[in-house]
């Protein structure tokens, strides 16, 4: 399974990059907003400079809504850098453009959906990733992990090739879950991935061998 970090925090992406276990990152508009970068060309840059940071796939969200617009967008975003992917939103004149950059070798994430019919969808049109939102799906007392299970299923016994890339994820759990349910990427927050290094026992492990050690050797 690979990693992506879900943020456009610089600082927090090369901490995820510097433990060596990043594959990726993805942003989304709400993100970007959130580190202050606005205005078309700024968003460009910092796109740029995740790129620099990071040598894997980055996801770039369009933000138009209609189909033209959203070619535009998302040719402009492809031009920034080769492992620029393209994130567009599983409406239909998303469907209809992720089939237009399919065909036009961009690759693609299809964002914002939450049931198997929608990654049938986004599989037929092309979308190189799919990211069902899990974190959202469990906010509404539905389960999330289980539609990772459903579409992976799915996707195996129909043989499409795009990729299901498990977001909105809350805590390490859901990143263990995801992984059993056949994720084939994660997209979290650095905290997440944090998480997954904690365990008392490794902390109480430590601290024996040391005062073992220290104990031997004064
Ligand atoms: C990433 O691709 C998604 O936009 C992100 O994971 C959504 O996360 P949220 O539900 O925590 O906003």
């Amino acid at each position: 399974m690979k990693f992506f970090i879900d943020t456009a925090n610089l600082e927090q992406i090369e901490e995820a990059r510097d433990l060596g276990i990043l594959d990726g990152v993805t942003t989304n508009p709400s993100l970007m907003a959130k580190e202050g970068i606005t205005g078309d060309e700024n968003i460009k840059n910092h796109y740029k400079k995740i790129c620099e940071l990071v040598d894997g796939d980055i996801s770039a969200e369009v933000i138009a809504t209609d189909f033209d617009e959203m070619i535009k967008e998302g040719k402009a975003l492809a031009d920034i850098h080769e492992n620029i992917v393209v994130k567009a939103p599983m409406t239909k004149d998303g469907v209809k453009a992720i089939r237009w950059f399919t065909d036009h070798d961009i690759r693609t994430n299809c964002t914002l959906v939450f049931s198997a019919g929608q990654a049938i969808l986004a599989a037929k049109a092309g979308a190189t990733y799919l990211s069902p939102f899990i974190g959202r799906i469990d906010d509404m007392n539905w389960d999330g992990i289980e539609l990772i299970a459903q579409i992976a299923d799915i996707y195996t016994v129909q043989g499409f090739a795009t990729e299901i890339l498990a977001a909105s994820i809350r805590n390490p759990l859901h990143i263990v879950r995801a992984a059993e349910a056949g994720a084939d990427v994660c997209t979290c927050p650095l905290s997440s991935i944090l998480g997954l290094l904690k365990h008392p026992l490794t902390d109480i492990g430590l601290a024996k061998f040391l005062a073992d050690h220290k104990k031997a050797n004064s």
